[in-house]
């Protein structure tokens, strides 16, 4: 515990000395959300995260999350140092989604829009024409849906069928997945509702349609978090990565918080509801980022690639703004 107030104190110590600031997802570690609150850093979704670190002052970003939000603050502030704990954190779904491969499927369909998720590289962002995040997905959709746009939607399957099926927009999909909320159970999650008939269940839209099915809210990180402090319940059942638990039970100490079954269980499910990528984020590697010399923690992202993702992710926050 020393140790660990220490590790604490000498972080600010840090962040305050290289002039940089923290940025985290809502899916790390208790201690680093609340690091980044206590320092005037951000928790967020990643379509805010993307923003605060656009606005931030500070010339040095340090984002804690995966792979996939360490570029983008980069494509929008490339004057800025962009630190992450560890360059290793990526995302099923950027894995599933090779720009080579991606690109080659639109280019057989020329007359189509491409809209991609913010969970994929640099490069795939470079072939899009619209970035979205789960929390303005469906209102970019129905807009270009309303413009009669056929779509050509990737890389989360689920995410994108929630919208097709919301929107009923013409969208050729790309079949990736997230590896944490693929696993969501509705059949365990029927059971569930059984023994809390009135637990609200809350369920971020890259489950399974089954899933998505038996929701009262549907959506980003920063949504279910809003929907867990207006809903009247006092139990919620919650499908997503388990992280979001420190962010609602402090705002809503009183409420009960249950994490959805995952369709194995703790001997055989593979990520058990926590994101194995954020999982890297810790306070060491935060410590280490911020002390070293970049190596190993710096994000660069090749300037003509930057420029082209750049269009795509600036028509998003525009639209969001
Ligand atoms: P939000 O955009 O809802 O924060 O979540 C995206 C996600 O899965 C991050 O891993
Ligand atoms: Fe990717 Fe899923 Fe992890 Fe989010 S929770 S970073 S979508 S694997």
């Amino acid at each position: 515990a020393a140790r660990k107030s220490e590790l604490r104190d000498e972080i600010k110590q840090l962040l305050k000395d290289k002039n940089a600031v923290l940025v985290a997802h809502y899916y790390t570690d208790p201690e680093i959300q609340a690091l980044a609150e206590e320092t005037g850093g951000c928790v967020a979704d990643s379509l805010e995260m993307a923003r605060f670190g656009r606005d931030a002052d500070q010339q040095t970003l340090i984002v804690a999350g995966v792979r996939f939000m360490g570029e983008t603050a980069k494509i929008l502030s490339p004057e800025k140092t962009v630190l992450m704990p560890t360059l290793e954190a990526t995302c099923s779904l950027d894995i599933g989604c090779p720009a080579k491969e991606f690109t080659e499927f639109c280019d057989a369909h020329p007359d189509h829009t491409v809209v991609v998720y913010a969970n994929t590289s640099a490069a795939v962002k470079a072939r899009a024409d619209w970035v979205v995040t789960s929390s303005i997905a469906l209102e970019i959709v129905e807009h270009l849906d309303q413009q009669g746009k056929q779509i050509i939607w990737g890389p989360d399957r689920h995410l994108g069928a929630y919208i097709a099926k919301q929107t009923g927009a013409d969208m050729l999909m790309w079949q990736g997945e997230c590896i944490v909320h693929d696993e969501f159970s509705a059949q365990k999650l029927r059971d569930m509702k059984a023994i809390y008939p009135d637990a609200a269940v809350l369920v971020h839209p890259e489950s399974p349609a089954s899933v998505v099915e038996l929701a009262d809210a549907v959506g980003s990180t920063s949504q279910l978090i809003k929907a867990s402090q207006e809903l009247p319940n006092e139990t919620f059942i919650v499908a997503t990565d388990k992280g979001i638990f420190y962010k609602m039970q402090q705002q809503a100490p009183h409420k009960n918080f249950i994490e959805a079954p995952t369709g194995g269980n703790g001997a055989t499910c593979k990520s058990c509801a926590h994101c194995p990528w954020m999982a890297m984020n810790g306070m060491q590697a935060i410590h280490n980022a911020l002390s070293g010399n970049g190596k190993g923690h710096e994000i660069s992202v090749d300037d003509q690639l930057r420029q082209k993702a750049l269009v795509p992710l600036d028509r998003m926050l525009g639209f969001a703004e």
